[in-house]
């Protein structure tokens, strides 16, 4: 992959680690072979790489799966004990490793770790036939790291040790095309502590902040600020639970997780009516809201160019900011836990987050809690 010099358009990011984009996402999952399933069958992901027994690994086995830019690896142990062992056991099935795709693996660990961050492995050189990765990590909220990837050197199908995964069953994908945010759920009162690990070891800056009144509803409320590498391909929205009559999504996450994690990673399509179309038809379980959401929705958020039927139909949401508007839907946790999720976001100038849709959505989210019990 060729290096590219993206252009910084944050000018407060300090940026002196820059990076290109999400390399890829590690999620320890319980059964990795059928987890690959769910996401080719239901999500539209192809195979491209595996590691396991065959490829001489005795320790685990990951599969590694794309769509357009976005590139999932489902890991799971195969001996007993053993630190993957130990976050399934923990966390249940979730993210491990938001790995970033940079031009220098070493300098990225050096800047990161000379501003404080823990490391969780210095730069290492891995090579095989294909070339040479280099690699290096950090520790972020709760057991979640970062990777640093260097690959320009490298031609292989994913990173030294994977060989290619050919299959037979192949899915077409779903128009998913690349990671446009990922939410980090940490502890009561830790958002600016990790928003100020953002800024202060990664170089990121802060885009928006929204406090317990604009996330609220009659029951739950939470806390978010925005933060965005330089060149805008990173942005890690950072949640803390606020004080409510009831239990928040923010608390039951933390709770079933036991600790901070990834809440959801948001992908962007440019036709959210036909990604969303085929994901239901492949059985993707979508959050509803009530139907009187639609009913003034057009008067709030003005113009758009989609017909509201087929939006309505889909339970897609609508919002509007100053330089346009977005359609976005929530999935239901994909994992057997109350955890982890995924968005899906077409934007059409809008670089917001749907603030507009918040109460409906935490009202839905709530709806569900309360058949779990753990509103
Ligand atoms: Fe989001």
């Amino acid at each position: 992959m060729e290096s590219v010099k993206t252009k910084k358009i944050f000018e407060t990011a300090e940026d002196f680690l820059p990076i290109n984009g999400t390399d890829y996402i590690e999620l320890y999952v319980g059964n990795a072979k059928q987890a690959a399933h769910y996401y080719k069958s239901a999500f539209g992901f192809q195979s491209v790489a595996y590691c396991g027994l065959e490829t001489g690994n005795k320790e685990k086995v990951s599969y590694v799966l794309e769509q357009g830019k976005i590139r999932l690896v489902l890991t799971s142990p195969l001996v007993k004990d053993g630190l993957i062992n130990d976050h399934i056991n923990l966390h249940g099935d979730g993210v491990k490793v938001i790995a970033l795709w940079v031009d220098d693996a070493t300098k990225a660990w050096e800047e990161a770790t000379k501003r404080g961050a823990k490391s969780y492995f210095s730069p290492k050189k891995d090579k095989d036939e294909n070339g040479f990765v280099i690699t290096s990590g950090i520790h972020t909220y709760g057991d979640t790291v970062h990777i640093f990837v260097e690959r320009y050197h490298y031609n292989g199908p994913f990173l030294p040790g994977y060989k290619s995964w050919n299959e037979e069953y192949n899915p077409p994908g779903v128009g998913l095309k690349y990671v446009d945010h990922m939410v980090g759920n940490v502890e009561w009162g830790e958002m600016n502590t990790w928003c100020e690990f953002y800024a202060k070891v990664m170089g990121f800056t802060q885009l928006v902040s929204f406090d317990d009144k604009d996330i609220s509803t009659e029951y739950t409320a939470l806390m978010s600020k925005v933060m965005s590498n330089g060149n805008g391909r990173i942005k890690f929205p950072i949640n803390e639970p606020a004080d409510g009559k009831k239990r928040s999504q923010i608390e039951e996450y933390i709770n079933f997780y036991n600790g901070a994690g990834v809440q959801h990673i948001a992908v962007a399509t440019e036709n959210i009516i036909e990604t969303v179309s085929a994901l239901r038809r492949r059985g993707v379980e979508f959050l509803h809201v009530p139907d009187n959401y639609y009913d003034n929705v057009l008067e709030r958020v003005g113009e758009i160019d989609e017909d509201l039927k087929p939006l309505r139909d889909l339970n897609i949401l609508i919002d509007r900011d100053d330089e346009g508007y977005l359609l976005q839907i929530f999935t239901k946790p994909v994992v057997s836990r109350p955890t982890m999720f995924f968005e899906i976001i077409q934007r059409k100038g809008a670089q917001s987050f749907g603030k507009g849709n918040f109460k409906a959505l935490f009202e839905a989210i709530e709806r569900e809690q309360e058949q779990r019990g753990t509103l």
